[in-house]
Parts: structure tokens; C-alpha cells; sequence
């Protein structure tokens, strides 16, 4: 927390047009899953493990929104709205849709859902940070208007440079 009473804050997950849903503790073992398929070699070492799940779970800042696909979860999303000096801004930690259901548009929906929910908190600009050589990444996050603010090099570890990317809202 920033010193702020959390009850100036809104709910810490959301609820969405379906195919997104408001993610809770029963969901903790499909987020670990994904986490293990999707980040692999240089972002392995950044993911997500159950205690931080949880953790974010409890935090009222907290927007985690998770995508079914064919009845199951297959994908997720996980940032949070915070503020800094007078604004108040969304910071994306995390995005991730399983391997057998990427190309259908969940990234798009999660995504969107995601900035929907950082609009209604009053969120100025949204902010994150890819990896430079992740495609895929940083052009689901171009579509959605997001450009360059920043050089990170050697981010994801040596060799791996990251970028930061913000949009105003
Ligand atoms: C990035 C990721 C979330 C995209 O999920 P997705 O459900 O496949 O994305 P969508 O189907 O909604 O695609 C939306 C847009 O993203 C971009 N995109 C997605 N996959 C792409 C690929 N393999 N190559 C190039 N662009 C791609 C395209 O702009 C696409 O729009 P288009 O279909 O009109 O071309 C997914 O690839 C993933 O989980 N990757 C591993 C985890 C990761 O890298 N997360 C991001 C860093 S935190």
C-alpha cells in the first residue's frame, strides 16, 4: 500500500463481459499453470508463484482478470491501479494466454477488459514493460495504442533488453 486507506480504492478484482471473468483463490492453480507455460527462458525467472498470487488477490489495488476458452482457463491478466504524485496510473505486470489457445483473441479481450477497469478507477495512462524481442507482446500491446516510452536494456537478464510502453487514457 502507498499510505492511502484502502477504502479509497475499489474492489481488488473486477467482473467483465464474459469471456473475462474476476479471478479468486480457486483459481490460484490454473494461474501457476499458465505461468509455467507461458514464461519460459529469460522470463522464467520473473514469474509469478503462489504467495505472490495471493498476495495480489488481497491487495484492493489489484486488477486480475482471467479468460475461459473451451470451458477452461486459458488465460489471464494481472496489473495494478496505483497513484503517484497527482496521477493515478495502471501498471500491467503481467499478461499470458496458453499455448493451444493463442490467435483467437483472449490477449485482446484480457487486455481490453483490463483498461476498461483502469478508465472506471480514473487512471490517466497505463504503463509496462516486454521484452524487446517478444513479438507477439508488443504488438498486442501496439494495436491497443501503447508506443515506446523507454529503453530497459539488459532487463530480462544479459542479452534480453526490455521496453517500457504507455498509453494515455
Ligand atoms: C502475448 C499473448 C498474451 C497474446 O495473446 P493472444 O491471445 O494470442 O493474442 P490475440 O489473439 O488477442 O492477438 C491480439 C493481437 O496481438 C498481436 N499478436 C498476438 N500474437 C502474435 C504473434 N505470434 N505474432 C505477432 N503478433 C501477435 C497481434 O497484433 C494480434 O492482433 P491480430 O490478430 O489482429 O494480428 C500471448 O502470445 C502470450 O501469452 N505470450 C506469452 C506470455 C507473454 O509473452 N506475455 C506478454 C509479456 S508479459
Amino acid at each position: 500500500m502507498t499510505g492511502k486507506n484502502s477504502s479509497e480504492y475499489h474492489e481488488t478484482v473486477i467482473s467483465v463481459a464474459s469471456p473475462n471473468r474476476r479471478a479468486d483463490a480457486d483459481d490460484i492453480a490454473d494461474l501457476l499453470r499458465l505461468e509455467k507455460e507461458c514464461f519460459t527462458g529469460y522470463y522464467e525467472p520473473h514469474r509469478y508463484d503462489r504467495e505472490q498470487f495471493l498476495h495480489y488477490l488481497d491487495n484492493p489495488k489489484s486488477i486480475l482478470l482471467v479468460a475461459n476458452h473451451h470451458d477452461h482457463t486459458a488465460g489471464y491478466i494481472l496489473g495494478i491501479s496505483s497513484k503517484r504524485g497527482e496521477r493515478t496510473g495502471a501498471y500491467i505486470h503481467s499478461i499470458a494466454v496458453e499455448k493451444g489457445s493463442r490467435r483467437a483473441g483472449l490477449g485482446e479481450t484480457l487486455l481490453g477488459g483490463f483498461l476498461d477497469e483502469a478508465a472506471r478507477r480514473s487512471c490517466a495512462f497505463a504503463s509496462l514493460e516486454v521484452a524487446a524481442e517478444n513479438r507477439a507482446g508488443v504488438r498486442l500491446f501496439e494495436k491497443f495504442g501503447f508506443s515506446k516510452t523507454r529503453d530497459l536494456p539488459d532487463y530480462y537478464g544479459e542479452g534480453h533488453s526490455g521496453v517500457r510502453m504507455s498509453k494515455l487514457l
